[in-house]
């Protein structure tokens, strides 16, 4: 991989380290001119006229983030981010009560909100499979839990966003294939870093957002949407005039693509900086992401385990881009903003992002260090260096 090159797109190579992918990742050239070229196209020509102007590259924004994930523009909706298309996704399944939602004792925290929410308003019943004793779901019993409970649907974080944690969406979306269930994939965290193609996974919902991994703008997600469940007219609860047309007066129409699950009002200039990002995570190839961020990490969690007061989170077998620590006697918190004032970005997350798997680690807040491809073998060493020498401080 050309490193050097992928440094010299990216401006913010030269101001910070920057490990906090997780977060948001550092926008190269390609992504950073999209977006302002048409901000500013906007300004001088006005925003309806700037997206009709646009319209072609924007139809292409729809096949770059298709073909990163394996499918067709048409099964993609725009959304503000990952968030939002997990909840125009659930909104589409007319649950009711006493239906089971089926999920892991790792999935993101707004998502386990909502799963409860649901199950305060509409009776669903919530159950998570357990996890096997080395970590990650246990998939025979989760199948187990299928066939016992025939779950409305089955949800399954790919990476939780408070460990390096990869669970395996293929075996589980075999499973809810093979029984007709609905599943949905929150890839967040790994799309960018892991390779995802829907067809290995046969979900039928998958959400992500730009800014992580993938290194695209902030307030920009995407859906993707099976042909199974447009064929089934599954739409939002909340479907607005850009994914229905209003046909009379106690008539609606919504339309054929996955686009029904859009809001009319759009951020272009976001949506051409996430196509950008996908066509730039494209031309790196994915498969070398995945393999530069493994040695990347495997580097981290060794320097960082020969660190006195440092303990490395989880022992997870397939690595990927997050690690998470503790620091005896420090605050991560702390931790942050003295890294912070030497340049070097990572972040902290408190019990309230991973409420189980904090228990069970019997951790209340951790420190989280996620660093993409672009990064160094020497910035690596430089934030074990930093961590040792902050740490070795009395407070
Ligand atoms: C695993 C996971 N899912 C979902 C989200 C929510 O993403 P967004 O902030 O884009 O809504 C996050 C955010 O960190 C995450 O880590």
């Amino acid at each position: 991989m050309d490193i050097e090159r992928y440094r010299s797109d990216t401006p913010g190579c030269s101001h910070r380290v920057h490990l906090n992918n997780a977060g948001s990742g550092l926008m190269p050239s390609p992504v950073i001119n999209a977006i302002t070229s048409h901000i500013k196209l906007e300004s001088e020509i006005g925003g309806y006229e700037a997206q009709d102007a646009q319209s072609d590259a924007i139809a292409a924004a729809y096949r770059s983030v298709a073909n990163l994930l394996g499918t067709t523009a048409d099964n993609i909706a725009f959304t503000e981010n990952a968030t939002a298309s997990f909840v125009q996704a659930l909104s589409a399944i007319s649950f009711e009560s006493g239906d089971v939602i089926l999920t892991t004792r790792n999935d993101y925290a707004s998502n386990q909100i909502q799963f409860l929410s649901l199950q305060a308003r509409l009776g669903v019943q919530v159950i998570r499979a357990p996890d096997q004793y080395q970590g990650g779901v246990d998939v025979a019993a989760l199948i187990a839990l299928i066939d016992k409970h025939r779950p409305r649907l089955v949800c399954v974080t790919h990476v939780p966003t408070n460990s390096g944690l990869v669970q395996d969406i293929n075996a589980v979306g075999n499973a809810c294939a093979a029984a007709g269930i609905i599943y949905l994939v929150d890839a967040c965290q790994s799309i960018g870093q892991l390779p995802i193609r829907v067809d290995d996974i046969q979900c039928d919902f998958l959400t992500a957002t730009a800014r992580k991994f993938l290194r695209g703008p902030r307030g920009s997600g995407f859906l993707y949407v099976s042909d199974r469940m447009l064929e089934q007219q599954l739409a939002p609860l909340f479907v607005d005039m850009s994914g229905a047309s209003w046909t009379g007066e106690d008539s609606y129409q919504i339309v054929d693509t996955a686009k029904r699950f859009e809001n009319w009002e759009f951020a272009w200039a976001q949506v051409l900086g996430t196509g950008a990002a996908a066509d730039y995570a494209i031309s790196v190839g994915v498969d070398n992401i995945r393999v530069r961020v493994e040695g990347l990490v495997r580097q981290l969690r060794e320097g960082l385990s020969s660190v006195d007061k440092v303990r490395v989170l989880g022992n997870d077998e397939e690595l990927c881009g997050i690690v998470t620590v503790t620091v005896d006697g420090y605050d991560p918190y702390a931790m942050v903003s003295a890294l912070r004032a030497q340049g070097i970005n990572v972040s902290a997350q408190g019990r309230e992002y991973a409420v189980i798997d904090y228990d069970k680690k019997n951790v209340v807040s951790a420190l989280r260090i996620s660093p993409n491809y672009y990064n160094t073998g020497s910035e690596i060493d430089q934030v074990v260096a930093a961590i040792d020498s902050v740490s070795s401080v009395n407070l």
